[in-house]
């Protein structure tokens, strides 16, 4: 699938043109910030599912609009921390904003995208669809900081991981859906259930993500990074939790003595490569994608449906 989806373009436009007004400040350097923020877009997935959301439960409205940039700026600001927690230097295909203006300025960067999102619900009187959004935040920092917690101790179950990614990234996508679908119905019901939609597409996605980090393509951020930072993640809980012994007492060692040194890096992503552990991932993602198709089946046939559906499998199927 190429996106934007043709069926949602001229939305997109109007969508982009909220969020970058959010964007703007008065304050030189943030403006600068901002500016470098809104040239350096990245695939703009949350907004679409915001957008073709609303679209399939009622016609969308300028409340549809700010709900998919307030997703975006909240998504915007967490990548931006995200980027200080994990000590990553790229970010789509470029610097990330901690490698050019260090740690103390992304901070307040992301708080002030954080604010900014607030601003623009309060402004306008989108209570519901705030609070929505506001529980997904608690969330999101719930996930990171858990999954933190994890790193220290090295933790390898499965149920834990679901926890993490649950909380860290199916939150956002869940109540992006979610406020799409309230912004043009107010209906508690067709609200949950796009939210339940968004939560299995946003696991597939977070599934997916996580594979990357086994890859060797350029997907404009590096790679390698969570066995660096001690994140585990599928496909090693997986291989560590079935192989031999003596091979998991090795991965563990590197995890906990070799994790900055590339050549260890490789061992284990070798091990999880050969002992199948890509596989079991992929096939649990699959598993969440179906999901998520099949609850949408149970809206009668559309063109946004099919929309839908196509940006579902480009989650799964996505090459960064
Ligand atoms: C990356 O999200 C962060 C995760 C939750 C894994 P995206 O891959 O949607 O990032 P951009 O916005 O397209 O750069
Ligand atoms: C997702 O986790 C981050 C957030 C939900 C904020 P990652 O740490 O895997 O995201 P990337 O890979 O840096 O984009
Ligand atoms: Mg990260
Ligand atoms: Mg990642």
């Amino acid at each position: 699938m190429k996106l934007p989806p043709a069926i949602i373009s001229q939305e997109l436009v109007v969508f982009e043109k909220v969020f970058n007004e959010s964007a703007k400040s008065h304050v030189s350097l943030l403006d600068t910030i901002m500016r470098y923020i809104v040239k350096r877009k990245g695939k703009q997935l949350r907004p679409m599912f915001v957008l073709l959301s609303a679209k399939l439960c009622g016609p969308i409205t300028d409340a549809t609009y700010r709900a998919a940039s307030l997703v975006e700026l909240l998504h915007t600001a967490t990548l931006v921390h995200d980027d200080v927690v994990d000590e990553s230097y790229e970010r789509r295909g470029f610097f990330s904003i901690n490698a050019l203006w260090k740690n103390k300025v992304a901070v307040l960067v992301g708080d002030y995208l954080l604010s900014k999102g607030l601003l623009l619900s309060l402004n306008n009187d989108d209570f519901e669809i705030l609070k929505i959004l506001s529980e997904a935040v608690k969330q999101m920092s719930e996930g990171e900081l858990l999954q933190i917690e994890k790193a220290r101790n090295l933790n390898l179950s499965e149920a834990v991981y679901f926890e993490i990614i649950r909380n860290k990234t199916a939150s956002l996508l869940a109540a992006g859906c979610g406020a799409g679908a309230w912004s043009a119905t107010k209906d508690p019901l067709q609200t949950e259930k796009m939210r339940q939609f968004g939560e299995w597409v946003g696991l597939a996605f977070q599934i997916k993500d996580d594979l990357f980090d086994y890859g060797n393509e350029d997907i404009g951020k590096p790679t390698g990074n969570d066995i660096k930072e001690k994140k585990l993640t599928l496909p090693i809980i997986y291989t560590l939790n079935t192989c031999s012994r003596p091979l998991k007492k090795e991965l563990i060692y590197i995890l906990k003595n070799d994790n900055r040194r590339k050549e260890k890096i490789e061992v284990v992503i070798n091990a999880v490569k050969e002992h199948g552990g890509i596989g079991y991932a992929q096939k649990i993602m699959e598993e969440y994608r179906d999901k998520a198709m099949l609850l949408l089946h149970e809206f009668t046939e559309s063109e946004t449906r099919t929309s839908l559906e196509e940006l579902v499998r480009y989650t799964t199927d996505r090459k960064y």
